[in-house]
Formats: C-alpha cells, sequence, structure tokens
C-alpha cells in the first residue's frame, strides 16, 4: 500500500499531478499538503473532493511539528515535493520567502521523511525542480544532467540549494531520492503572473501587453500534462539518486510566443487581425534576466521511453480555449491581493 505525499498540490502542476495519480492509481492515497498560499486554489481540484483515495491538509511545509503529524497520521511511503514559491518576479522583490519555502521547507520536510521511514531504502522522496538551476545560455547549447548549476536569481537559487539538499540526504543517509528539472511549462490553472496566462487575460480585457527587455529571451515551452506523465514514468520507473531533465524541444523567444498568443486570441474572439498585436508594450527588462533555457531530455527518453505529446499550436490553442471557458476562475484569482501586486509590479 503506497500512502504518497503531494506537497503543493493545489498549485498549478501540482493540481494536475494529483489528479492523475488519485484517478489513475486508485489503490494509492494521495494526500495534498499544501500552505494554500496566493498561488494554491482549491477550485483547482473541486472534481476531487469526493474521491475516498484523496485528503487535503492545510499544512506550511516550514512547520516541522504539523509535517511531522501528517507522516504519522497518514502513514506517509513517498513523497513528491511541487510546493514552492515559484515566480521569479516575485523572488526578486521579496526574496527571503523564497529561502524559508524552497530551502528550509523543503529540509523540514527531508527531515520528516528521515525521521518517520525506518528503512530508508523502502521509500522515495521525489523532488521536482527548474532547468533554471543551470543558469543561462548563449545562442547554443542545451542544459545536460551534469551541465554544472550557476542559478542567477533568489528563486533559481533557492531551487538549486534544495537540489543540492535532496542529494545530500541520498549521499548522506541513504534515502532514496529521484529529481526531474524540467523547463516552462503551460496549460490549464496556471496562476497569471506567469506570462502565458497573464498574456491570454490582458488580450480579453483589451490591457497592455508588458513584454520584458526587447522581446528575445528563450524558453523551452512544455504542456503541463507531458510534465505530468514524465513525474508519473520517473516516479515508478526512474533510478535511485538520479536526476532526469525534462523539455518541450520547444525554444521560443517570447515576443514570438506573444504573437502566437495574439494571433490564437484575437481569431477565438473573433476581433480584427493584428488588434491584441498593437497593445505589445515593451517594458523594463527583469533584474537579471536569463537569456535562454534549453534542455536536453535524451535521458529521459533513452532510459524511460519518455518524450513529449503535445505540439505548441495543440498546447497553446488546448491552454487559451481554457482560460476563455474559466472567466470566472480568472477573474476570482486576479482580483484583491494579485490585483494589488499588478498593479505594483507593472506600474
Ligand atoms: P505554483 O506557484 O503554481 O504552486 C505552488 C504551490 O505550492 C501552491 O499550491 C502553494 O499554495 C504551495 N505552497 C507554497 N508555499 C508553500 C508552503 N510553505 N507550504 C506548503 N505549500 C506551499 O507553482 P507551479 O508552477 O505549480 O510549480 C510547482 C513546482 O514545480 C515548483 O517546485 C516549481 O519550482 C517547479 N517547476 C515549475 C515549473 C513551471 O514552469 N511552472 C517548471 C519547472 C519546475
Ligand atoms: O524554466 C522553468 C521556470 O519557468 C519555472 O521554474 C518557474 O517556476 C516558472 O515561473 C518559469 O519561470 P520564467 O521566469 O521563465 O517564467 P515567466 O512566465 O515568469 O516568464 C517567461 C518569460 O517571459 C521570461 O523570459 C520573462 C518574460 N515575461 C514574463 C512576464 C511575467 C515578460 O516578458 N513579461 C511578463 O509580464
Amino acid at each position: 500500500m503506497k500512502n504518497i505525499l503531494i506537497t503543493g498540490g493545489a498549485g498549478f502542476i501540482g493540481n494536475h499531478v494529483v489528479r492523475q495519480f488519485v484517478n489513475k492509481y486508485p489503490d494509492y492515497n494521495i494526500v495534498n499538503l499544501d500552505a494554500l498560499t496566493y498561488a494554491g486554489n482549491l477550485e483547482n481540484l473541486a472534481d476531487l473532493e469526493s474521491k475516498s483515495n484523496y485528503t487535503l491538509v492545510k499544512v506550511d511545509i516550514n512547520d516541522a511539528d504539523a509535517v511531522d503529524a501528517v507522516f504519522k497520521s497518514h502513514q506517509i511511503t513517498d513523497v513528491i515535493h511541487l510546493a514552492a514559491e515559484s515566480h521569479v518576479d516575485r523572488s526578486i522583490s521579496d526574496p527571503l520567502i523564497f529561502l524559508r519555502t524552497n530551502i528550509l521547507g523543503t529540509a523540514n520536510l527531508l527531515n520528516s521523511a528521515k525521521n518517520h521511514w525506518t528503512d530508508l531504502s523502502q521509500h522515495l522522496f521525489y523532488h521536482v525542480s527548474t532547468d533554471e538551476v543551470y543558469g543561462s545560455l548563449g545562442d547554443t547549447g542545451l542544459f545536460e544532467e551534469t551541465t554544472s548549476y550557476d542559478p542567477r536569481s533568489p528563486y533559481s537559487a533557492s531551487k538549486a540549494s534544495s537540489d543540492h539538499l535532496v542529494r545530500a540526504y541520498h549521499h548522506t543517509y541513504g534515502m532514496q531520492i529521484k529529481i526531474t528539472n524540467c523547463s516552462n511549462n503551460y496549460g490549464p490553472y496556471q496562476f497569471p503572473e506567469k506570462l502565458i496566462p497573464l498574456i491570454i487575460n490582458n488580450i480579453v480585457h483589451k490591457k497592455p501587453l508588458p513584454v520584458y527587455g526587447d522581446g528575445t529571451n528563450v524558453r523551452d515551452w512544455l504542456y503541463v500534462q507531458d510534465h505530468v506523465e514524465a513525474i508519473d514514468l520517473v516516479f515508478h520507473k526512474g533510478t535511485n539518486g538520479e536526476t532526469y531533465n525534462i523539455g518541450g524541444n520547444n525554444e521560443k523567444q517570447n515576443i514570438g510566443l506573444v504573437h502566437l498568443l495574439c494571433e490564437a486570441v484575437d481569431a477565438k474572439l473573433g476581433r480584427p487581425e493584428g488588434d491584441a498585436k498593437s497593445r505589445i508594450t515593451f517594458v523594463t527588462d527583469r533584474p537579471g534576466h536569463d537569456q535562454r533555457y534549453a534542455i536536453d531530455a535524451s535521458k529521459i527518453k533513452a532510459e524511460l521511453g519518455w518524450e513529449p505529446k503535445t505540439d505548441v499550436a495543440t498546447g497553446l490553442a488546448k491552454t487559451v480555449d481554457w482560460y476563455l471557458q474559466n472567466e470566472e476562475w480568472l477573474s476570482n484569482v486576479t482580483s484583491g491581493d494579485y490585483q494589488k501586486y499588478y498593479d505594483n509590479h507593472y506600474s
């Protein structure tokens, strides 16, 4: 019997992971541990509330006693750790909460797992991480699993630090661990502070479309369900102690991506061609803005047979449709505190 603790399951990627594990593996008990910060939303999980193999616990990963109690009362056998502060811009304006949650929170979870699991070889701590730990690329080259870490924002430095701690528990205490470092995800339920949903939302409301710097920065985009399939595969079939890079093989300059979104949303809303593009606004660049991320995902393909299935045209069309059909979700999450963040950041 597996009792799997998934942290951060009320967030963007987390809710898709929880849904996959609850529905595909009815024999597993899934405990979703989430502090429900601004990025965690119970609306994302409404369809799972009645499932008998699903439990939500509202707990902060920094709260050692509460985390210990969850390990004990649910007899946790494995962890998939996604809980984090995840937005680079917020890490620039308020770095300390990133260090608390992403570094100390991860250390706290590792420690609870170590104390609770009597035979560490029987359990797995799976850490979900980012390609940003590798730094920034020039025009050529790809991040490989052996690329040296060179994080450059408080967010990526905190994630790099958490990766090191997970490896330290493996080498020092013999804990079974797996780490994946993934490129930029997109899809339903992504919080609209991130580029793709922010641009869709602003097109709908005829607001300026902010592009940082000259828009030539490159990201490698992956549809979220492809990431979930990779997590499922690594959890079940990946090798103890290993790291796997996950990427979409789908590099886009930000400005090119924004153009695609303008065309797609205008077409869906029956607006004249060029309407949204006329609102593209180049704004002050993100400090220390990494120029290019690109992933070599050949290891996970060779060893586990994973590759992305969703091409960008299909993935963006699904994403645009979801946001247009879920305007209430969007308006709920963009009101209140987010509106203050938005006004402050983009003023
Ligand atoms: P998100 O911001 O949408 O969700 C984060 C979740 O963690 C939220 O539900 C939030 O409530 C929860 N959380 C935050 N602080 C917490 C705390 N102290 N205790 C308990 N829960 C807490 O993030 P996301 O985009 O879904 O990313 C999930 C994970 O995947 C993160 O670890 C991130 O670094 C990693 N990742 C994200 C991407 C991406 O493109 N979004 C790519 C690669 C890796
Ligand atoms: O690479 C994986 C990472 O991808 C994850 O680890 C992070 O959690 C996730 O947030 C994401 O980080 P990015 O900084 O790449 O994503 P974001 O959506 O914030 O920005 C994507 C690109 O778009 C980046 O080059 C900055 C730019 N951008 C972003 C915003 C919000 C703009 O030009 N304008 C904007 O308003």
